[in-house]
């Protein structure tokens, strides 16, 4: 999987230098991340269509973008109506969010591994897009999202699919660990950079018991494929051109 700034691959192990790098550290490459996720497969062609389809009709409604990076969901969210905040662990993720959406929205600093700076029920939705799969432990982060819900809302999530993160491992290893949670390392080049990136990956049903578990129901389960208009030349060639793939996973949860 590759494009010009942000190529990801799996190394079979961290050693040297990566070995000792910070992982996950968005700080050090937000500029060149959120300069790539303008246009990559991976966002512009697959998450944010994806995410804004399950949406759908979103004006007027207060929505809370966890995990918000630079903020181009909470923007075309906003495009459409949407009161939107957001709130994220990067400083820097944050600082260009605020230059994208400007001093309006509420944008705080927090991690989802904690306790959210919100109050009960001060959210009609909340999107949690591609933030989820770096925590191991999902109980208090969804019991945190289901608490800033309001009775009815709803929770949006993408996540990386656990097929797409299996088929790649049963490449590397001949053997599946499907059924375990377990997490991974990507070696990601983000603006001619190699940078350490590390994932938890669990099965369909234990995000599912996750999700009951905090009190909510899955509404849709949703598996699409990049986006039709995707340009051809931002496909991994070595997936052969212009064929459709699977690499993540949707949700509409509904909070009880
Ligand atoms: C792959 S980016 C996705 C950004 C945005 N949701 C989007 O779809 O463009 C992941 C974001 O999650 C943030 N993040 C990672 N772990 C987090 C955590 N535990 N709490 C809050 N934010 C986190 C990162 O700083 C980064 O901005």
């Amino acid at each position: 999987m590759s494009d010009e700034h942000y190529s990801r691959r799996m190394p079979t192990a961290p050693e040297g230098p990566a070995a000792e790098a910070r992982v996950n550290d968005y700080d050090s490459f937000a500029e060149a991340y959120t300069a790539d996720n303008e246009t990559s497969l991976w966002n512009a062609y697959y998450t944010r269509p994806a995410v804004i389809k399950l949406a759908g009709d979103v004006a007027g409604r207060k929505i809370l973008d966890a995990g918000c990076g630079a903020g181009p969901l909470a923007a075309m969210l906003r495009e459409r109506g949407a009161i939107v905040a957001g709130f994220d662990s990067s400083a820097k993720m944050l600082e260009l969010a605020r230059k994208r959406l400007g001093p309006e929205p509420d944008l705080q600093m927090a991690d989802l591994g904690g306790p959210l700076p919100y109050p009960d029920g001060a959210f009609d939705d909340v999107i949690a897009a591609l933030v989820l799969h770096y925590l191991e432990d999902w109980t208090g982060p969804l019991a945190e999202l289901r608490r800033v819900l309001k009775r009815g809302g709803r929770l949006i999530v993408a996540v990386d699919h656990p097929f797409a993160i299996d088929t790649v491992q049963m490449q590397r290893t001949g053997e599946s660990a499907y059924f375990e949670t377990r997490s991974h390392d990507e070696e990601w080049t983000v603006g001619g950079r190699s940078v350490l990136m590390n994932f938890w990956t669990r099965p369909l049903h234990a995000m599912s018991d996750a999700f009951a578990a905090a009190g909510f129901r899955i509404a849709v389960i949703s598996e699409p494929p990049p986006a039709p208009d995707t340009p051809v030349e931002l496909f991994p060639p070595e997936f052969g051109g212009r064929k459709p793939f699977l690499c993540f996973v949707f949700f509409v949860l509904e909070a009880s």
